[in-house]
């Protein structure tokens, strides 16, 4: 510890399952260097995931909700499942998502899709910067069936539900995070998009009202509509128009992925999970059983998340640090991607590069 450390900062980490381990390890090397004489890190590690379920027979241990709540300033977690850990239902048993985002009514998934100026990406011809926020409700939706749907031989249902409660929060902070950004790509203005099929289903249409009626709490910003299956098409194709997106669990899982693919794959876009009393942060990814241990995955998704942590946790100025280290990294060659989405220095050079980039 150097003279100039003024706090710790008690961190939560899931190292989670297949590429896990490797991207928190990079982004902890990296959090580590932008924080060198400003805070120390006190790491306390909670086993989870599907590893974590063969071992113990549960995901995540009974306590670490209330560690994860009460005892750390926030929390870093790395992706976590495996295909191939399923309970009898048939779903997977590794997954955290419902425990987590549930557990801790941490109900803004937050997801940032942004442009790194020369990062390879999917689309031809490029059109041009991309800086949007997917806000996706994360406690409710069709996910809320996670674990209650019905199941028999001849049939299965889940039941996509909405609350007033849960709508109004979600549109009343995609708005005030719009009031506090510069507007879209396009033509910088401030702007939410609900993202819904109101055309089609009842709690679609309740979503798209009550989104209607917090507009009207914020006559700054912009308010617009895209259904959910022209969402996509123009996520891809018109990404400049959008600033803050918000939507509901299901379709904000499958957007995001979506635009993911705009600015370099899912190896380049973090999120948060925020709450009134808790959050964590992870990339949006998955564990990427395929290249786990190869030191192929692209940890800047998780290097991007510990920097919104240090947002979250009022270190801003080092988040933005983080962010400036990867755009360098990138802007000056040194971290590439193939076709792939990989970092052809790999995993542990990418963080070497970012790291070196924060320290020097
Ligand atoms: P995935 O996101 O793990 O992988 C999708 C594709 O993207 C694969 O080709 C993978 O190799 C690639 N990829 C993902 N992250 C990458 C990175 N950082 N760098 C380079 N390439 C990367 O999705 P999947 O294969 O559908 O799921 C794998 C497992 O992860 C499943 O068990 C799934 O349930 C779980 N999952 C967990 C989370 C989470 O913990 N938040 C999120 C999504 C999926
Ligand atoms: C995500 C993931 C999770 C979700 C799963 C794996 C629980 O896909 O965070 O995007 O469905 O939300
Ligand atoms: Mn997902």
């Amino acid at each position: 510890m150097t003279a100039a450390t003024t706090r710790t900062l008690t961190l939560g980490v899931i190292r989670g399952d297949g590429i896990g381990p490797e991207l928190v390890d990079a982004a902890l090397q990296v959090l580590g260097a932008a924080l060198a004489g400003v805070a120390e890190l006190d790491v306390r590690e909670e086993e989870g995931g599907a590893r974590a379920y063969e071992r113990n027979g549960t995901a995540l241990q009974d306590d670490a909700l209330a560690r994860i709540r009460g005892e750390y300033d926030a929390t870093l977690k790395g992706p976590v499942g495996l295909p191939g850990v399923r309970r009898p239902d048939g779903t997977e048993a590794g997954l955290l998502g419902g425990v987590l985002r549930g557990g801790l009514d941490a109900y803004a998934n937050v997801r940032p899709i942004r442009t790194v100026p020369g990062v390879r990406h999917a689309l031809h011809p490029d059109t041009g910067r991309i800086d949007h926020v997917i806000v996706r409700e994360n406690t409710e939706g069709l996910y809320l069936s996670r674990g209650l749907g019905v199941r028999n031989d001849r049939a299965a249902a889940d039941q996509m539900m909405m609350t007033r409660h849960g709508v109004e929060r979600i549109a009343r902070f995609a708005f005030r995070l719009a009031e506090q950004r510069s507007g879209a790509p396009a033509d910088g203005v401030r702007r939410v998009t609900c993202v819904d099929k109101s055309n089609v289903l009842r709690s679609y249409a309740f979503f798209r009202d009550i989104v209607s009626e917090v507009a009207a709490e914020h006559p700054g910003v912009e308010l617009d509509f895209r259904y959910a299956d022209a969402a996509g098409h123009d996520l891809v194709a018109d990404p400049g128009h959008f600033d803050v997106v918000v939507t509901e669990n299901f379709l904000g899982d499958l957007l995001s992925d979506v635009a993911a693919a705009t600015v370099g794959g899912l190896g380049m876009c973090p999120s948060g999970n925020i709450g009134d009393h808790a959050a964590y942060f992870e990339p949006i990814h998955g564990s990427a059983p395929t290249i786990a241990g190869l030191d192929r995955a692209n940890p800047v998704s998780q290097i991007l998340a510990a920097a919104m942590l240090l947002d979250h946790v009022g270190l801003r100025e080092h988040g933005d640090r983080i962010r400036a280290a990867v755009d360098a990294a990138f802007a000056g060659g040194g971290v590439v991607l193939d076709e792939r989405g990989s970092p052809t220095v790999g995993t542990a050079g990418t963080a070497r590069i970012v790291a070196g980039l924060l320290s020097g």
